[in-house]
């Protein structure tokens, strides 16, 4: 049954960051540090989600989603990152639990959206084995509380992005700028993966997911440099953290000089065990170039070449709805049967939107973004592709990583200053959409 939902995460939406005994994670840390974010933003209200939950709710049943992926806050659960559950930090996530169910939303739980307790980035982070051990006790607290109700996990959200941006270029928490020295946190965050897998599967968990975010690699030219280029970057954007989750290898990084010495024997088994999904992230395809002078001297194998000729999103990235066809079709020939049912766990576009003199928002942009993307997923599952989900990228205006509140990617309009929620013109187009997509009534998920 195919599910229509939306998505949020912890420390993008929360707030009450020190509320029900929750410990500091690392996004808590790095927001708070000079120029860090623009304009010195934090999470440490947001949308205030944590107090306003129920209003919340009520907006995805009027949204008439099938499903709703929200991520679970490590920090709350267990606030020094080790030990046993803190209670009222499970008691958070069991009522938001029953709300959804209550109104016939499936909860679709992320465990990690890179908001680690602080006290593991003090050991060492996900440059640490130590930490996937870590998660794997995490995660079988959530379950023994959860998993009798969460019929879909997801172990973790964008590997990638947390390793490039978090601790390779260090525009993330917890801002290292290791380039090549990075790559553990790749190794160690999908061996917690594996490990936390198994702790579900004991707990009696329903479907597993890992979610990557994924972009289809375009060489820049047919010059073998460009090529060798684009085959580098797709290494590291796409194969490092698919190939071994689906096929139980890791791709070579010759290209990088490097090597992933912290494999150790057994841990690709624990990396492969099956999956019931895979969790795609959609935003553009990357155009790719071989290195200039800077990317050279910081050792990378490629340039970032940049996609022209298409419109822009407020965030600058470009809007190729085509690109989500060739990524999942191109996922299908690279993986065959080796591929699991698909799940686009986000996609979506952030617009500098403000109600108009009438009160409603006008987001025509995103309305196009949404429907030209929908029909792209479409046309690669009347090609074969099994796509059993989509969710839109985000429900909430809510605070954007290292851009704070500068990027609004709701269906739902925030007003920050007062909390006031506004469904955008969008909110209304996606619940016309699931509307003519199910002619018979909700799906049981
Ligand atoms: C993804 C993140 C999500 C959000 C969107 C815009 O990379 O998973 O939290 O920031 O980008």
């Amino acid at each position: 049954m195919f599910l229509w939902g939306a998505a949020t995460a912890a420390y993008q939406i929360e707030g009450a960051v020190s509320a029900g005994g929750r410990g500091p994670s690392v996004w808590d840390t790095f927001s708070h540090e000079p120029g860090r974010v623009r304009d010195g933003h934090t999470g440490d209200t947001a949308c205030d989600h944590y107090h306003r939950w129920p209003e919340d709710v009520g907006l995805l049943a009027g949204l008439g989603v099938d499903s709703y992926r929200f991520s679970i806050a490590w920090p709350r659960v267990q606030p020094g990152g080790s030990g046993p559950a803190n209670p009222a930090g499970l008691d958070f996530y069991d009522r938001l639990t029953d709300a959804l169910l209550a109104e016939g939303i499936v909860p679709a739980a992320t465990l990690f959206h890179w908001d680690l307790p602080q006290s593991l980035q003090d050991a060492g982070g996900w440059l640490s084995r130590d930490t996937a051990h870590r998660f794997a006790d995490y995660t079988a607290l959530v379950a023994d509380r959860l998993a009798d109700r969460i019929p879909m996990w997801i172990t973790l959200n964008e590997p990638f992005v947390h390793m490039a941006f978090g601790y390779a270029t260090g525009v993330h928490a917890p801002g290292q700028v290791l380039l090549t020295g990075a790559l553990p946190a790749a190794h160690h965050q999908l061996l917690g993966h594996g490990l936390a897998t198994a702790a579900l599967r004991a707990r009696g968990a329903e479907r597993v997911l890992i979610t990557n975010n994924c972009t289809p690699v375009r060489p820049a030219s047919a010059d073998p440099a460009d090529l060798a280029a684009a085959d580098a970057y797709d290494v590291l954007h796409n194969r490092l953290f698919n190939d071994p989750v689906l096929l139980g290898t890791y791709p070579g990084l010759d290209a990088y000089g490097a090597a992933l010495d912290c494999v150790r024997d057994g841990d690709l088994e624990l990396i492969s065990a099956p999956l019931d999904g895979l969790g795609v992230n959609y935003y553009n395809p990357t155009r790719i170039a071989a290195p200039d002078a800077e990317a050279a001297a910081l050792g990378l194998p490629f340039t970032d070449a940049g996609i022209t000729g298409h419109p822009v999103t407020a965030f600058g990235w470009p809007v190729v709805p085509d690109g989500l066809h060739e990524l999942l079709t191109g996922l299908k020939a690279r993986y065959g049967d080796a591929l699991p049912p698909v799940y686009i766990t986000e996609n979506g576009c952030s617009q500098p939107d403000e109600p108009g003199p009438d009160g409603t928002v006008d987001d025509r942009e995103r309305i196009a973004y949404l429907d030209g993307h929908i029909a792209a997923m479409e046309r690669a599952a009347a090609e074969g592709v099994d796509v059993r989900g989509y969710y839109v990228w985000s429900l909430l205006d809510n605070f954007e990583w290292a851009e704070g509140y500068h990027q609004r990617f709701g269906l739902v309009h925030v007003d920050f200053a007062t909390q006031r929620r506004t469904p955008k013109a969008s909110y209304h187009w996606f619940r016309e959409h699931i509307t003519r997509q199910r002619p018979f009534g909700r799906c049981p998920g």
